[in-house]
């Protein structure tokens, strides 16, 4: 079976299970549960819960292991930092990574005695400070300047240096990248990106292969709190049915969109994996079913990137990236990444890949 038609079949009744085509979401805080709660497979909201069993029976289909979801992206990151790391260990994280990871390290992780190391993405440059380290931190596509490395010739290296390797797999989702597959310990994701797409629903999750780990995954989980809603969880099952045909419609749309900048005199930089001349394409292609939704471009200044946003007429400025609908926003509003004032990332949507161009070329036209 194409991987296409299991991610429709995953988490759901079979074809010759009588009852609901699809079960609603379980809103249980509480079970009845008499006696031993070792005998009672349902307790208490906390530990588990049928609507999450679904979703991660759906994301474990995707991922190619097992798949433990969380309230948060960030909380999944949170997880994996927390079970792996002790003081005295060393991290390497990308130093382009998603900005909110390095804060977590660097207020965090440092503060108990744990050394972080950032190492660009581009060209491997994490390989170069492994040597000792407990975990490698992998972004790839990075999230804003999609800078991309190689999986499993980093998995490789930390097999041989006993270095423990997560990839955080956002920007691609399960659908594009399985780093599983590649050889990685822990595949980490925002499903608040494109994995879930519709803008409605805040969630993460992790995936392993190995059992003890997922079992101390979901110790965490129920220790530490940070669990999924059970209406999250089941908005994101239901957007998971649309993940291919969105993801194919939205790396079209971005492929195109990014031949198009690159044609433009009045934009300086375009930063997307499926350009030839990017520095990560050749790995891209090799490690990617397609180069992802997002395309990022320097306008130069400040005040040309705000007069490109200020004349889009249905693209939204939004934060976020993945939807059903185009976004675009300058990220150094934000701060924390090396880019410049003018730097723009788009998120391309599902909508008619002209209307995209047009719209996008009306605004270039606006900003000069
Ligand atoms: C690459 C990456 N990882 C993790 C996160 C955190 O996810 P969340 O906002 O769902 O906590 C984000 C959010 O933008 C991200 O882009």
């Amino acid at each position: 079976m194409d991987r296409e038609t299991a991610i429709l079949q995953a988490g759901y009744r079979s074809n010759k299970d009588a009852g609901a085509f699809v079960d609603g979401p379980q809103f249980a805080a509480t079970y009845i549960a008499p006696g031993d709660p070792s005998q009672n497979s349902l307790t208490y909201g906390r530990f588990h819960n049928p609507t999450w069993t679904m979703w991660e029976e759906a994301l474990g289909v995707l991922e190619g292991g097992t798949a433990i979801s969380f309230a948060s992206g960030m909380a999944a990151v949170a997880a994996v930092f927390g079970v792996c790391l002790r003081p005295g260990d060393a991290v390497v994280l990308p130093a382009d990574s998603y900005y909110t990871t390095r804060v977590l390290a660097s207020n965090w992780l440092t503060a108990i005695g744990i050394q972080v190391r950032l190492a660009p993405t581009r060209d491997n440059g994490q390989m170069r400070v492994l040597e000792g380290a407990r975990l490698l931190w992998i972004e790839t596509p990075t999230n804003p300047q999609l800078e991309v490395c190689d999986i499993q010739e980093l998995v490789r290296v930390s097999r041989r240096l006993g270095v423990l390797v997560a990839v955080d797999n956002t920007t691609a989702t399960a659908y594009l990248q399985q780093p599983l597959a590649l050889g990685a310990d822990y595949v980490v994701a925002s499903d608040t990106k494109a994995l879930t797409g519709h803008g409605d629903v805040v969630l993460g999750h992790l995936a392993t292969t190995d059992q003890e780990r997922a079992s101390a995954l979901r110790a965490w989980r129920t220790q530490q709190g940070a669990i999924p809603g059970p209406m999250e969880a089941w908005l994101a099952h239901r957007s998971l049915a649309t993940l291919a045909l969105r993801l194919t419609r939205q790396c079209a749309s971005a492929e195109a969109l990014a031949a198009f900048l690159r044609s433009q005199p009045t934009v300086e930089t375009v930063y997307y994996p499926g350009l030839a001349d990017h520095p990560g394409h050749a790995v891209a292609k090799r490690q990617m079913r397609a180069f992802g939704s997002v395309v990022s471009f320097d306008l130069g200044t400040l005040a040309r990137a705000e007069a490109f946003l200020r004349a889009l007429t249905f693209v939204r400025e939004a934060t976020s990236f993945g939807g059903v609908h185009s976004t675009a926003e300058r990220r150094a509003r934000w701060g924390g990444d090396a880019i410049s004032e003018g730097f723009v990332r788009f998120s391309v949507g599902c909508e008619a890949t002209q209307d995209i161009l047009n719209e996008v070329g009306s605004a270039l036209e606006a900003a000069v």
